[in-house]
């Protein structure tokens, strides 16, 4: 019988026809993990709203960066949970802080690795604030400079790139002069351009001890229903310099991802949030969804909305389910 309709199943009929007509992969290289750093030796806190993550000496930072770099992920973002704090944040220039430590760490013992710092203010400021106040507001001019200072002793201590999440105006300019005058002309940067005052953050804040004592982010963090405004920032952080971009969070976000992709040549990072991978686990808990498959699908529709890259925190279940499969591929198991 001939028919005259579109017959969409064929491609989906075997596994073999499915890889063929995918348009979208993963590659664990393409992947980025979050990691939280903390002082001392042979520490590993748990994080309760983030199954599976934990605060971690460097010692054992670097021993989780040799198994993610072993499983093939390309980068580890770091961190840190500073031992004090003040009002100016001044643990976040410490060159012994807990993410200098573990960068030099990380580069002795997974040396292939792409060690990424983030660079802000509010994990060390008792304020918690994102910059210094004046007057209960943040303001913007000041905080540039103590920025610059986190990111040039990151930069010293062997990152490859320092990614600012603060959201102050003009900080990717600042960073970018204050890296060549210090002879780091080659450290790239990767700006949180598009950051929404989310409401997803909330496990990672519990994680940093960052939520702020008073008010919330709204004044320098991005407000959720625009999208044209993320478009703004993304093309003001590039011609600041900045080597690479970021939207986040990640899922609610999709459209903003697409948007930018369109708009920027440089590649396009999205982060999938502590809040998208706490909601994940606690349905798989409950039996309401299927994490592994949940995790892929989230992470595969990132890349589809035009992300290069994925920041998530299932990077390293992530790379595995994906070595699995390669494994499965070249022995021949069915799936
Ligand atoms: C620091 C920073 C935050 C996140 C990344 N960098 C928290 C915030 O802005 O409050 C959130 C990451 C996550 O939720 O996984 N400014």
């Amino acid at each position: 019988m001939s028919t005259t309709f579109h017959r969409g199943r064929r491609l989906r009929r075997t596994a073999g026809l499915r890889a063929l007509a995918q348009e979208t992969r993963l590659d664990p290289a393409q992947l980025v993990a979050p990691l939280f750093v903390r002082s001392g030796r042979q520490q590993h806190e748990p994080i309760a709203s983030m199954p599976g993550q934990a605060r971690l000496s460097p010692d054992l930072a670097a021993r989780e960066a040799a198994a993610l770099a072993d499983l093939g992920v390309g980068s580890v973002l770091l961190f840190g949970i500073p031992d004090g704090k003040d009002a100016q944040g001044t643990s976040a220039w410490d060159p012994d802080g807990p993410v200098p430590a573990a960068i030099r760490r990380i580069k002795q013992e997974a040396p292939a690795l792409t060690v990424w710092a983030d660079v802000c203010l509010c994990e060390y400021t008792d304020h918690g604030h994102c910059g210094v106040l004046a007057g209960g507001e943040v303001v913007n001019d000041a905080t540039l400079p103590l920025l610059a200072r986190a990111a040039v002793a990151y930069a010293e201590a062997g990152a490859d790139v320092i990614a600012p999440s603060d959201m102050m105006d003009g900080r990717v300019g600042v960073i970018r002069a204050a890296l060549d005058a210090a002879g780091a002309a080659d450290t790239v940067i990767v700006s949180y351009a598009a950051k929404y005052a989310s409401a997803f953050y909330g496990p990672f804040r519990d994680a940093a001890g960052s939520t702020p004592r008073q008010g919330d982010r709204r004044a320098y963090q991005m407000d959720p229903p625009n999208v044209r405004e993320a478009v703004r920032e993304a093309l003001a952080d590039v011609a600041e310099g900045a080597d690479m971009i970021m939207v986040k969070p990640g899922l609610p976000y999709l459209d903003v991802i697409r948007a930018v992709r369109e708009r920027v040549d440089v590649p396009v990072a999205a982060y999938q949030v502590s809040g998208e991978f706490a909601m994940l686990h606690a349905a798989a808990d409950r039996g309401w969804l299927d994490l592994p498959r949940a995790m892929r699908e989230t992470c595969v529709a990132l890349r589809r909305a035009g992300a290069d890259l994925v920041i998530t925190y299932f990077a390293r279940d992530l790379a595995t389910a994906l070595a699995t499969e390669a494994h499965g591929a070249t022995t021949g198991v069915a799936r």
